[in-house]
């Protein structure tokens, strides 16, 4: 791999991605149009060489097409990655992660490049039956128009495997936690418990079970799956990305109160979604991934506290609230 492009490389994903790929040697166009993004999370990216940025929308495909040539992949990393919010703005998904996605792989057509890695996500499992839940789980309805946007996107990159010859790896995330998070339940809670520490309102029953997974142990896992696909022209491998842990909401309230060393009055809004699309339980079966030999470094709680220190001691990255598109 000598050069890249990273659609959403200055998000909180996509710059962490830029900066490992570029520290092993690897050239790194970064495209993206701040809209959740930070100049803060590229600046020292742009100044080495070999690195650039195209400052735009990847719904502009001349755009995408001008940064893409000449690049061996196509990290598509861009989304709207604000599942909550998906019934306030049900043409966002489709929009952003459909879409786009094919725009994407529009531009790469046009550029003579065939290789794409995507972030996709757990949330296309729906509400499953199986757990852990592997790739190969029978896909109930979906349930949030984002996890449905996303399912889209990973399908319209086996066609093109089919169709034109693509290399597709599709990772399905577990949330990401680590340094540069701007947007999930850590920084709503630490946000709100900065406000007041005295209580602090949950949203759902507060039984919840998910997963999470560390930002840079998620970067390694997609290097490792991309390194070993770097070959397979004309297919599409599907890899979870997650732990082999969960955490109940409640009990990372316990981590993050303890960590903030705050003791405040928990008021549950009740029910086992905390929002239309919820999954009141995500837990992935790594199993194919752990087979390449990855394995993450840190569990769930660790990855909690380093969030945690990362929100104190940036509080920049909250200034303007992220996925507030
Ligand atoms: N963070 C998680 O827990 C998680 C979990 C599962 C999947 N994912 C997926 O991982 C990817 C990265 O997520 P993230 O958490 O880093 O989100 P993020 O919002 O920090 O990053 C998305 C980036 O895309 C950019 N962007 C959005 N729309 C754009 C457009 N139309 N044109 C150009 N740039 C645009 C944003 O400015 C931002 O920099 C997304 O595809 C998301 O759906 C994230």
């Amino acid at each position: 791999m000598r050069r890249v492009c990273i659609t959403g490389g200055a998000g909180f994903i996509g710059s962490t991605l830029a900066d490992r790929l570029s520290t092993d040697g690897v050239q790194v166009v970064v495209v993206d149009d701040f809209s959740t993004g930070r100049h803060e999370f590229v600046a020292e990216l742009l100044e080495r060489p070999g690195t650039r940025l195209v400052e735009g929308d990847v719904l502009d495909q001349a755009l995408l097409e001008e940064a893409i040539a000449g690049c061996d992949w196509v990290f598509h990393l861009q989304a709207n990655a604000d599942v909550r919010r998906g019934p306030d703005h049900p043409g966002r998904d489709l929009e952003q992660n459909t879409i786009a996605t094919s725009t994407v792989l529009e531009a790469m057509r046009a550029v003579g490049t065939s290789r794409i890695a995507f972030s996709s996500t757990g949330s296309v499992y729906g509400e499953p039956n199986v757990f852990p839940t592997p790739e190969d789980a029978p896909f109930p309805l979906q349930s949030s128009l984002y996890g449905a946007s996303k399912l889209a996107a990973e399908g319209m990159i086996g066609a093109y495997a089919h169709a034109y010859g693509f290399t597709g790896v599709v990772f399905r995330f577990v949330s990401i936690l680590g340094e540069r998070y701007t947007h999930g339940h850590v920084s709503d809670f630490f946000h709100a418990l900065k406000a007041d520490p005295t209580r602090l309102r949950v949203l759902g029953d507060g039984r919840q079970e998910k997963s999470y997974l560390y930002v840079q142990d998620c970067i390694s896992a997609m290097c490792t799956a991309v390194a070993a696909h770097e070959s397979d022209a004309g297919s599409t491998q599907v890899y979870n990305l997650g732990t082999d842990e969960t955490i109940v909401v409640d009990e990372s309230i316990a981590v993050i109160t303890r960590h903030m060393g705050v003791s405040p009055t928990i008021e549950h809004t009740g029910g086992r979604r905390a929002w239309p699309g919820d999954s009141p339980l995500i837990h992935l079966d790594c199993a194919r991934m752990r087979a390449l030999g990855w394995a993450p470094k840190l569990t769930i709680e660790q990855s909690i506290i380093v969030t945690l220190d990362w929100l104190e001691a940036n509080a920049y990255a909250m200034s303007e609230r992220a996925g507030l598109r």
